[in-house]
């Protein structure tokens, strides 16, 4: 199986080192990205080839990884699928729900495995604290609390400034950053039904929200709230905490993205925690498969069967937060998904 990459910046090197250490049989073919530097940078430290153009990639690989600043994800998947090339694309899809259900159905019309970078859903925190609200003896889900932080990544380790050009990025912390916070409220809770939603811009920067803070009620008839911040505090470079009331359980996911703390009480006054390698080792048992996404993406291909997540769980993600910018521009009228 040839892989090749479009982009090769920060995303594109962490899933070629992620492929690497997931011992996965495949070639490395053709890399394109328009900063020069950083292609054979990339390719250097991975065994790619330079290519002089998108479609110089795309002949030279059987599967795609497309790494690229947002605005340009639907029109390379569609010329990647048009090729019947298999797609790994990054997270958020598109700019709106209806150009990521578009890219959607044209990945399922080509027949080919599709998987999106919603790589959370692989994270053993994520995987244990879904086994533990999930357990009947938890009870129903009651209330979740989401709060994400992150310095405003146009400074620090994520050195780019296209996070600040809508036409680029398309939106600020909720569309960029916190789209994976709506997919794991949905992968820990259940469907959305209804959102308010408000925004802020503290950064002045033109249709680039560095607040935003909503209000959910999920079908099953929980409720949550998410809290998203792009600040300029750089010593907290990208942290989640989130709490789950269930009737007869109550858990927190906080720390490490991947390896925790998770720690839950229950009724009976019991207590746990699992992080690290025991959080891992745990999540195992739960978890389909493999936790590294790339690792789930090649097996994927190469069974010929459908990948975990595909672009529809991102579709869903994105409908999500769609309703929560149209809320946020109706100064946080409720709407009804
Ligand atoms: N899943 C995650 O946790 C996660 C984390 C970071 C970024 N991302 C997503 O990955 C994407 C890239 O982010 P990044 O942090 O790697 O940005 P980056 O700036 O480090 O790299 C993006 C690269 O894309 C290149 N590029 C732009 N247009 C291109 C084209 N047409 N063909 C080939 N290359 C092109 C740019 O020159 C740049 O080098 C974004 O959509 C971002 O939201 C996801």
């Amino acid at each position: 199986m040839r892989i090749g990459f479009l982009g090769a910046g920060l995303i594109a090197t962490y899933h070629s080192k992620s492929l690497r250490h997931s011992g996965a049989d495949v070639v490395r073919a053709g890399v394109f990205d328009p900063d020069g530097e950083r292609a054979h940078a990339f390719a250097a430290a991975s065994g790619h080839t330079v290519c002089a153009s998108e479609a110089e990639v795309l002949d030279s690989c059987d599967a795609v990884y497309i790494c690229t600043w947002t605005n340009e994800h639907p029109r390379l998947l569609a010329e990647a699928v048009a090729r019947g090339l298999h797609v790994f694309c990054e997270k958020p899809l598109a700019f709106t729900a209806d150009e990521a259900q578009q890219m959607a159905e044209q990945a399922d019309a080509a027949g080919v495995t599709h998987q999106v970078g919603l790589v959370l859903r692989r994270s053993p925190a994520y995987v244990w604290a879904h086994h533990l609200v999930t357990d009947p003896a938890a009870g129903r889900v009651m209330t979740v609390v989401f709060r994400d932080d992150q310095f405003i990544p146009i400074q620090g380790h994520y050195a780019s400034t296209w996070r600040g050009q809508r036409e680029l990025v398309g939106a600020g912390t909720l569309l960029e950053h916190s789209i994976h916070d709506v997919d794991m409220l949905r992968y820990l809770v259940g469907d959305v039904t209804r959102v308010s939603a408000q925004t802020a811009f503290f950064h002045e920067l033109d249709g680039i929200e560095d607040v935003a803070t909503a209000s959910l009620r999920f079908a099953n008839g929980a409720t949550g709230v998410l809290n998203s911040v792009w600040h300029d505090n750089l010593a907290r470079p990208s942290l989640r905490r989130v709490e789950i009331f269930c009737e007869r359980r109550h858990v927190v996911i906080e720390g490490d993205d991947w390896f925790g703390p998770v720690s839950w009480t229950d009724a009976d006054g019991t207590t746990g925690s699992l992080e690290g390698e025991a959080l891992s080792a745990a999540a195992d048992t739960m978890r389909d498969g493999t936790d590294n996404p790339d690792g789930e993406f090649v097996r994927a291909v190469q069974e010929g069967r459908r990948a975990t997540p595909d672009l529809h769980a991102a579709v869903a993600a994105h409908r999500i937060v769609d309703a929560m910018y149209a809320s946020a521009a109706a100064d946080g009228q409720l709407v009804v998904l």
